[in-house]
């Protein structure tokens, strides 16, 4: 009987954001990113290689058959593991997410941080927790990310091989909030692989927004370690606008917003004005992730649900790395 393996991840959300890679194949970032995993948004996954070779993957995605084109991401993902393991059977793969699916909260990095830890253990690799980054990567850039708990640093790397570009855990024990603004429902307009594609072939401002994003790292590294929580927003705020700025000014133009995401950005820097340090960003989404301290975060929630479009609040706290959670056979 094959070993059935069941790993669940948290998802994260990068307070330097990750747009644009220098290799579209192995998913290598143009530059670092930094993150916050988190403990209530994720994936739940489980893996079995116990399917005749040719019979192909079966995967269900909250428990539904996934669609063609997922299906076909995690069968070229298992495919990787496959090869590695020197494995032929098919796999069964049931997954189940927390997050609302592509919607902007980041379901593709708990999803394949969970799938590269299940997928491993189940074809009896034993990857180290950088080699499981990597792994993670080759399915989302940002689920490199969530392998590992708390803030995290994602390095861009230089190998063409892509074998340095893996996240590393920065701090898990500062206890701030990050409180989800969740402003539509369903799926977001443009996935995140053509979307950055897109931005990094037309937008003129894709070379400037590549250029800054070592300096938030080291702005953001050194706010976290002074548990500078204004620092930090600082940091978050700027690099999202400037990601943003670079897709809208992509042509023909990539706008993920919509009223309102301004409308919570601007009940953000109000109540910032009236003395809570509260600080936005916002992913290939309309949402908006408000990050600030424990103590704060409630009031903020209050405060965002009623706001002009605002579907629902989501308060979340800093979360541990994937693990293995059930593993039989
Ligand atoms: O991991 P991907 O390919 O879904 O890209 C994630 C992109 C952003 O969420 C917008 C930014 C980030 O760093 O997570």
């Amino acid at each position: 009987m094959s070993r059935a393996v069941t790993a669940v991840a948290g998802t994260n959300i990068a307070l330097v954001k990750y747009w644009g890679k220098r290799d579209a194949a192995l998913n290598l970032p143009a530059a670092g990113s930094l993150s916050l995993t988190l403990d209530r948004l994720g994936t739940r996954t489980t893996v079995a290689f116990d399917r005749v070779a040719g019979d192909g993957d079966r995967v269900t995605l909250n428990g539904a058959a996934a669609d063609a084109k997922t299906a076909a991401r995690v069968g070229a993902f298992l495919d990787r593991i496959r090869a590695l393991a020197k494995l032929d059977a098919g796999a069964t793969v049931v997954s189940e997410n927390s997050v609302p699916t592509a919607a902007g909260l980041a379901s593709s990095a708990s999803g394949f941080a969970a799938l590269a830890l299940a997928a491993s253990r189940a074809a009896g690799l034993e990857p180290s927790p950088p080699e499981l980054s990597v792994l993670a990567r080759l399915g989302s850039g940002s689920a490199a990310r969530s392998i590992f708990g708390g803030f995290v640093e994602m390095a861009a790397g230089a190998r063409a091989d892509g074998s340095d570009a893996f996240a590393r855990p920065l701090e898990s024990a500062w206890d701030v909030r990050l409180v989800v603004a969740v402003t539509a429902a369903g799926e977001k307009t443009m996935g995140s692989t053509a979307a950055m594609e897109h931005t990094a072939r037309t937008s003129p401002y894709y070379e400037a927004w590549v250029r800054g994003v070592d300096g938030d790292l080291t702005a953001a590294r050194a706010a976290i370690t002074a548990r500078d929580l204004a620092a930090l927003g600082v940091v978050a705020e700027r690099s999202a606008l400037r990601m943003h700025a670079a897709a809208m000014t992509a042509d023909p133009a990539i706008i993920y917003w919509n009223p309102a995401t301004l409308a919570a950005v601007v009940r953000v820097r109000a109540l910032r004005a009236a003395g809570t340090p509260a600080f936005f960003t916002i992913d290939a989404g309309p949402h908006v992730k408000v990050l600030c301290a424990a103590a704060d975060a409630d009031a903020i929630a209050v405060a965002l649900d009623d706001t002009l479009g605002v579907l629902r609040t989501i308060v979340a706290a800093p979360g541990p790395g994937a693990r293995v959670i059930e593993e039989t056979g």
